[in-house]
C-alpha cells in the first residue's frame, strides 16, 4: 500500500475550572434552558490565569505521547491550530516544541479557526505522504475566554478552552487504516459572518469575537451535509460504512443535523458540546481522546470528522483507526 498516516496517539486537556449556564445567568440575561435548547450546552471549561494555549497544547501533547508510547525525539513536526496563541510569533507550535523538549524538527501555526485542527490533519498527511516526516504531533489549543465579549449573551455562552492531540505516524502496511481523504473549503466572501475584530495589526479595535450566529448555523448545515456528500463519493464509499462521526462540537443542532444526513444513530456520534462548549480547533481531538480511551471507537472503525469555522472555513477527514 502507498504511503499514508497512521492515527497513532491522543491526547486532550482542560483547564480546572467549570463555568455553569447557570453561572452565567446569574450575570447575563440569558437562562440555562435558553442555552441548553438551542445549543446543547451545559457548561465549559475556562481557562485560569496560568492556562494559555501553549501551556494547554503542550499538556495535550504528553498525554498523546504517553499514549503511543512515544518521546519527543521522535517527532519530526508539531502544527498547532489555534486563533488564540500566546504571542502574535513566534509561534505557538515552536513554544510548545520547546516546552516539551523536542530540540529538532520543526513547527508551525495554521489559522483556520474552528477548522484549524482538520486544517492541521490535513497538512501533516501530506507532509507525511510527501516523506518530510514520518511522525506529526496535530494540536488544536484554544483560550477564547480571552477572544469573548462578556457581555454579549449570543456569543459568550457558546465557547470554552481546551487543547487536544494527536500523533500521526507514517506506515507502509497494506491494514487499509490511517487518514483515507481529506478535503478543505474556504470562502472568504463570508468573512464577516464570524470573526475576531482587531488584532496585533489592528490594536485599535477591540480584540473581541463578533458573530451573525444564525447566518452561520445555516452555512454550517449547508456546507457540512455537502462535505459528506463529498468525502464519502471520493473514496466510492456510502453512509453505510461510517461507524462514528467526530465532529466539531458548535452546537447540538449542527451535529443532529450532519448525523441525520448520514443516518447514524445517536450512540455513534461522539458528543462532548455538552460539558466542553465549543473549544473551537480543540473540540474534535478532544472528542476523539476521549472516545478511543473510554474504547468506543476502536481500531479498523472509520471515523468521519467535519469542522466549519470562520472564514469561513469548512473540511471534513475520513480515518479508518
Ligand atoms: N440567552 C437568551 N436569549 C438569547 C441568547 C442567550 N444567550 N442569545 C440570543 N438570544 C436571543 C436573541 O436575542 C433573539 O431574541 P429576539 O428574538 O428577541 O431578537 C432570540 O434569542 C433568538 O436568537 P437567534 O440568534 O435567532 O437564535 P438561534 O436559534 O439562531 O440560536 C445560536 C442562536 C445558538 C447562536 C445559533 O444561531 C448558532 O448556534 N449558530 C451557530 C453559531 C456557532 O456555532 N458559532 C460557533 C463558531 S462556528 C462553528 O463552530 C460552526
Amino acid at each position: 500500500m502507498a504511503r499514508h498516516s497512521l492515527l497513532v496517539g491522543f491526547g486532550g486537556f482542560l483547564p480546572d475550572r467549570v463555568v455553569t449556564n447557570v453561572e452565567l445567568a446569574s450575570q447575563l440575561d440569558t437562562s440555562d434552558e435558553w442555552i441548553r435548547a438551542r445549543t446543547g450546552i451545559a457548561c465549559r471549561h475556562v481557562a485560569g490565569p496560568h492556562d494559555t494555549a501553549t501551556s494547554m497544547g503542550a499538556e495535550a501533547a504528553s498525554r498523546a505521547l504517553s499514549y503511543a508510547g512515544l518521546s519527543a525525539s521522535d517527532i519530526d513536526v508539531i502544527l498547532v491550530a489555534t486563533a488564540t496563541p500566546d504571542q502574535a510569533f513566534p509561534a505557538t507550535a515552536v513554544r510548545i516544541q520547546a516546552e516539551i523538549g523536542m530540540i529538532s524538527g520543526f513547527g508551525y501555526d495554521i489559522s483556520s479557526a474552528c477548522s484549524g485542527f482538520v486544517f492541521a490533519l490535513a497538512t501533516a498527511d501530506s507532509l507525511i505522504r510527501s516523506h518530510q516526516a514520518n511522525r506529526v504531533l496535530v494540536i488544536g489549543s484554544e483560550v477564547y475566554s480571552r477572544i469573548l465579549d462578556w457581555s454579549d449573551r449570543g456569543t459568550c455562552v457558546l465557547f470554552g478552552d481546551g487543547a487536544g492531540a494527536v500523533i500521526l505516524e507514517a506506515s507502509e502496511s497494506d491494514d487499509h487504516r490511517g487518514i483515507l481523504s481529506t478535503h478543505l473549503h474556504s470562502d472568504g466572501r463570508l468573512r464577516d459572518l464570524l470573526y475576531v475584530d482587531g488584532a496585533v495589526g489592528q490594536p485599535e479595535k477591540s480584540g473581541k469575537l463578533r458573530m451573525s450566529g444564525r447566518d452561520v448555523f445555516r452555512h454550517a448545515v449547508e456546507k457540512l451535509s455537502s462535505s459528506v456528500d463529498e468525502v464519502l463519493s471520493s473514496c466510492g464509499l456510502t453512509r453505510d460504512h461510517i461507524d462514528w462521526l467526530v465532529p466539531h462540537q458548535a452546537n447540538i443542532r449542527i451535529i443532529e443535523a450532519v448525523a441525520k444526513k448520514l443516518a447514524l444513530p445517536a450512540d455513534r456520534v461522539v458528543i462532548t458540546v455538552d460539558r466542553h462548549a465549543n473549544t473551537s480547533a480543540a473540540s474534535i481531538p478532544l472528542a476523539l481522546d476521549e472516545a478511543v480511551r473510554d474504547g468506543r471507537i476502536r481500531q479498523g472503525e472509520l471515523v468521519l470528522m467535519e469542522a466549519l469555522g470562520g472564514g469561513l472555513t469548512w473540511g471534513t477527514a475520513l480515518a479508518r483507526l
